[in-house]
This record gives structure tokens, C-alpha cells and sequence, in this order.
């Protein structure tokens, strides 16, 4: 099962720079229950983000993939995917794909579940999530906050 998880606002808007443009504790608490101890798979520039945020803390997932076109790169806490469509078309267990702007393009067409914050309001940033086909899925959970729409869409 392929998830995909993150957090948009009304413009689908998920970052600025290598940043998130909020800071909505709530949403935090949400994507970490969701993620904690999961195989995870994210993108390079997403990969150093957290890095960056936890320093020298490990990253609280369980397997982690990070998506990177750049043969040299060799992480200790992680596996470095190189061509990464053949990996998420043959991947049969449940990974949790978690941005950023570029691996959510490239995995959307293979993503089972997708699991949207709906951020209330518009922000400032230069990163987006692509257009999204809903005809494809179905709505088939969604909570409400004030701050936050909470969804989860699976595939027909
Ligand atoms: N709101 C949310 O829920 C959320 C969640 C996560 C991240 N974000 C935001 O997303 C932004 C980061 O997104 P981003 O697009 O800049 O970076 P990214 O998706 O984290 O990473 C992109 C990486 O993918 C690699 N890549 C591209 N095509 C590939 C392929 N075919 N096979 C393997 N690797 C491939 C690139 O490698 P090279 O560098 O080697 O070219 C690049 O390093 C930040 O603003 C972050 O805050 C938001």
C-alpha cells in the first residue's frame, strides 16, 4: 500500500524554500502519529530539511528511502533510491511517501491512499502539490479543526 501524506493550503501550497510556510502544532502531531516507526520514502532536499530540524536526534521513522538522482550520495540512517519509478511501481509493502514538491509529482500516479491536511486559509511560499485527479479516488474519512480539514482519499 502506497500512502502519501502532507499538508496544503487552500492554493496547494506545501512549501517555501526547503520549509513548511506554517506552523500548525496540531497538523505536526497528526503527520507524526501517522508516520512514527513507518517505512518512509522522501526526496533528498526533504530528507536534509528534517535532518536539519532533528540534528542529532534520528529521524523517528523505521526504514527510510531518500530520492535522489545523485549516484554519490551515501546516507547512514538511510537507502538512496536513484531511479525511483521503478522502485515505487515494484514496491508490495506499506511506504509512506512524504514529500517533498517533486516525489509527491513523481509517486501521485502509483499513490493508493492519500491522506491531505487541508491547511484553512492561503500562505506565502514557492512550493506546490500537482493537480490532483479526484475522479480517480474517494473521500472516505475526513475531520474537521478549526485550523485544519484532515482527509483521507483512497483509490477506486
Ligand atoms: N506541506 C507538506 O506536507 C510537505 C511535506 C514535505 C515537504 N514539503 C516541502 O517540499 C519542499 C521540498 O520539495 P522539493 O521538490 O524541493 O524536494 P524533494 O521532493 O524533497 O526532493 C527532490 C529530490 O528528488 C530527486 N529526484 C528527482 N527525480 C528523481 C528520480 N526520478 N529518481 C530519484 N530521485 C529523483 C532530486 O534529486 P537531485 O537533487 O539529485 O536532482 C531531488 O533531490 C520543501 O519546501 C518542503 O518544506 C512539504
Amino acid at each position: 500500500m502506497i500512502n502519501m501524506i502532507w499538508a496544503m493550503d487552500e492554493n496547494q501550497l506545501i512549501g517555501i524554500g526547503d520549509k513548511i510556510p506554517w506552523h500548525i502544532k496540531e497538523d505536526l502531531v497528526y503527520y507524526r502519529n501517522k508516520t512514527r516507526g513507518q517505512t518512509v520514502l522522501m526526496g533528498e532536499a526533504t530528507y536534509f530539511s528534517l535532518k536539519g530540524y532533528y540534528k542529532t536526534k534520528p529521524l523517528p521513522y523505521g526504514k527510510i528511502y531518500v530520492a535522489s538522482i545523485n549516484k554519490d550520495l551515501v546516507l547512514d540512517d538511510a537507502i538512496v533510491i536513484n531511479d525511483l519509478i521503478p522502485f515505487i511501481q515494484s514496491f508490495n509493502e506499506d511506504i509512506w511517501v512524504v514529500g517533498g514538491s517533486t516525489i509527491y509529482k513523481l509517486c501521485l500516479p502509483y499513490a493508493d491512499r492519500l491522506y491531505i491536511s487541508y491547511i484553512k486559509g492561503t500562505h506565502e511560499g514557492d512550493k506546490y502539490f500537482p493537480t490532483i485527479d479526484f475522479s480517480k479516488y474517494n473521500l472516505i474519512w475526513e475531520e474537521e479543526s478549526e485550523l485544519v480539514r484532515y482527509t483521507l482519499f483512497e483509490r477506486k
